[in-house]
C-alpha cells in the first residue's frame, strides 16, 4: 500500500512555542551584534523580553486583561528593534506575519498587533486607553526601572568601555532618575503604579548605599 504522505497544517503551529522561538532569534542576534560577533557575554533583550513576559502575566491577571493577547504582544514587542524607533510598527507587522500561522485566536491578532505598536516611549504626556495596551506599557516600563535596571544595563554599559570606572556608572545611573521618575508617573495600572514607585526608590537606596560603601561612609560608625 502506497504510503499517504502526512501534510501538517501551519496553522496548528503552538503560537507560544513558535513565538519564543522568534524572539529568541531576534535577541541572539542582537546580542552577536552588540558583541561584535563575538560570543555574547550577555544577552540584554533575551533577559528583558523574558522579564516584561513574566510581569505582562501578573498584571493581566491583577487588571483582567486578555492574557492570551498581552503574553502574545510581550513576547513580541521588541523582535525588530533594530528598526529603531519603528519598532513598534514593524513588530505590529510581524505580528500579523507569525501569529496567522499558528494556533493563536485569530480575531485577537489586530489586538496584539495594536498593543505593540504602542508600546514607544519611556514615558507618556496622554494614557493608553486599551487596557491591554496599558499592561504591556506598564510591564515594558516597570523591566526598565528599580533594581532591574542596574542589573540589565551595566553588562551593556561595562562593554561600551571607554574607560568606565564604577564612579562613573554611578553617575549614568544617576542621570537615569530623571526618566524613570517620568516614567514611574506615566504607569497606567494601579499595581504598576505602587510597583513602580517601590522600584525608584530601591535604586536610589542602593545608589546612595554603594556611594557610601566606596567613600568608606560605612566605617564612621563602627562601635569602639
Ligand atoms: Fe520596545
Ligand atoms: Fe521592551
Amino acid at each position: 500500500m502506497p504510503k499517504t504522505k502526512k501534510i501538517s497544517s501551519s496553522k496548528n503551529k503552538p503560537w507560544r512555542k513558535t513565538v519564543q522561538k522568534a524572539m529568541k532569534k531576534a535577541a541572539e542576534t542582537e546580542a552577536r551584534q552588540r558583541f561584535g560577533g563575538a560570543e555574547p557575554l550577555f544577552d540584554y533583550r533575551w533577559e528583558h523580553v523574558t522579564a516584561v513576559v513574566t510581569l505582562a502575566l501578573k498584571l493581566a491577571e491583577q487588571t483582567g486583561a486578555d492574557v492570551e493577547v498581552v503574553e502574545a504582544a510581550a513576547w513580541l514587542h521588541d523582535i525588530r528593534k533594530e528598526a529603531g524607533p519603528k519598532h513598534p510598527q514593524e513588530g505590529a507587522k510581524f505580528a500579523h506575519q507569525i501569529l496567522p500561522k499558528t494556533d493563536f485566536p485569530q480575531e485577537k491578532i489586530g489586538h496584539v498587533a495594536r498593543c505593540i505598536r504602542a508600546h514607544m516611549g519611556l514615558w507618556r504626556r496622554k494614557p493608553l486607553k486599551d487596557l491591554e495596551a496599558q499592561v504591556l506599557w506598564d510591564a515594558d516600563k516597570l523591566a526598565k526601572i528599580g533594581l532591574t535596571s542596574l542589573f540589565h544595563f551595566m553588562p551593556v554599559t561595562i562593554m561600551r568601555g571607554n574607560g568606565r570606572t564604577t564612579q562613573k556608572l554611578i553617575d549614568d545611573a544617576r542621570a537615569n532618575n530623571k526618566w524613570m521618575t517620568k516614567t514611574v508617573a506615566s504607569m497606567h495600572t494601579a499595581p504598576a503604579q505602587k510597583a513602580a514607585k517601590k522600584r525608584l526608590k530601591r535604586f536610589n537606596k542602593l545608589l546612595n548605599r554603594l556611594e557610601a560603601e566606596l567613600a568608606g561612609d560605612d566605617l564612621l560608625n563602627l562601635p569602639g
